[in-house]
């Protein structure tokens, strides 16, 4: 395969017409002031942003990326206020947007007040669940610090807070208007937390990219070394996908988008029934599922064992679960009658049809996805 391409700085154009915006993919650049003030320059009505309300948690309030964040705003005229939220999943909720809504009104945020989210999935989606509904929508910049947030929940404008009963169930589709990443953020970030962005990467191989699937076997060693050219490497190239994705199915309507989902059937069933307490954390769970789904696709003829054992293989060596304990097939199968591709109550899957190329369908019966869970909770 060619050579992957190993620039310092690369950007990636999310090209949605007049929402369009700019993903720049940078290694401890001190470029974000710039980047904002250029993605902000016509915030409403052609006049520019003023005022800046970052939202981060407290895990990386002492961060160089909020701090910095700070001071390259003001350095653009761009007046920031902080706001520092608990970190986890917790956070994800509507008191949290309250207070966000709070702080707002407290700067007299109008529609040239912007907001800047510094973190990783849970405050790109809150914050920018709350720039979303603020006066029916302010601007939206996003810095994610996790590998997680900066190939996946940052780019393509969904956002939202939990229910207490449901996952994502409140939220918007609102895109930003830039996307900052700066991959030395990675550099501290834990290694299981690495390992689960790259379970989402993985997914991008399989999913849209043979090549690039490749390209990860290939590369892994670089990549769990975080090594500066090969994480920019995959960073950009899976946000590239994924603007290729969202640029042509942005509001999930036509069936594409769903392809992002692959493995998150399964994996979803498995956070639901086996992921409390942190036994399994999204990626782990995504990572068993798409091998979970691989098998659904064999059963069906869809594909031989060779894509799966290659996937196996992969998702070995970067450290990731291709089983799961404490869990079994009908408990995973009833926890998948709730997921939301299902249609007139028959279970939907993205399965791939080869390497680089997937499906969405409610072919599999329940025996082909009973027999596929098996091995997965063996
Ligand atoms: N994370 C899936 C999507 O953005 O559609």
């Amino acid at each position: 395969m060619p050579e992957p391409p190993d620039g310092t700085e690369s950007s990636v154009l999310v090209d949605l017409g007049p929402r369009r915006y700019t993903v720049r993919v940078v290694t401890g650049s001190r470029g974000f002031g710039a980047f904002a003030r250029e993605s902000l320059a016509a915030t409403w009505a052609g006049r520019a942003c003023r005022s800046a309300l970052v939202v981060t948690d407290a895990n990386l309030a002492d961060h160089p990326a909020a701090a910095g964040t700070l001071d390259a705003l003001r350095n653009v005229q761009i007046e920031p206020r902080l706001a520092v939220l608990d970190p986890g999943e917790a956070t994800k909720s509507l008191p949290s947007a309250s207070r966000l809504y709070d702080e707002l009104v407290a700067m007299r945020a109008d529609r040239h007040a912007a907001v800047v989210a510094v973190g990783g999935g849970v405050i790109g989606d809150l914050a920018g669940f709350a720039a979303a509904t603020y006066a029916r929508g302010v601007p939206l910049l996003m810095v994610p610090t996790t590998l997680l947030a900066q190939v996946d929940s940052s780019v393509g404008g969904k956002v939202g807070i939990n229910h207490p009963r449901a996952k994502n169930i409140i939220g918007a589709f609102h895109q930003p208007s830039g996307v900052w990443v700066d991959t030395a953020t990675l550099d501290t970030l834990p290694d299981r937390e690495l390992r689960c962005g790259l379970a989402e990467v993985v997914k991008y191989g399989v999913i849209l990219d043979a090549a690039f699937f490749e390209g990860l076997e290939e590369r892994v060693g670089e990549i769990l070394a975080r090594d500066p050219a090969a994480i920019r490497w995959i960073v950009a190239r899976c946000c590239e996908l994924k603007a290729d994705v969202v640029t042509r199915d942005e509001r999930e309507e036509t069936g594409l988008r769903a392809v992002l989902n692959f493995g998150h059937t399964v994996g979803h069933a498995v956070e639901a029934v086996a992921g409390y307490g942190g036994a399994y954390q999204h990626g782990e769970a995504v990572a068993a599922g798409m091998v979970a789904e691989c098998r659904i696709a064999e059963r069906i003829g869809w594909i031989g064992p060779g894509l799966t054992d290659r996937l196996i293989g992969l998702l070995a060596r970067i450290g990731l679960p291709t089983r799961i304990n404490g869990c079994d097939p009908a408990t995973l199968l009833e926890a998948m009658g709730r997921d939301k591709k299902n249609e007139a109550g028959a279970v939907r899957f993205v399965l791939p049809r080869e390497l680089g190329r997937v499906e969405l369908t409610g072919l599999p019966s329940r025996d082909d996805v009973v027999a596929a869970l098996e091995p997965l909770c063996r």
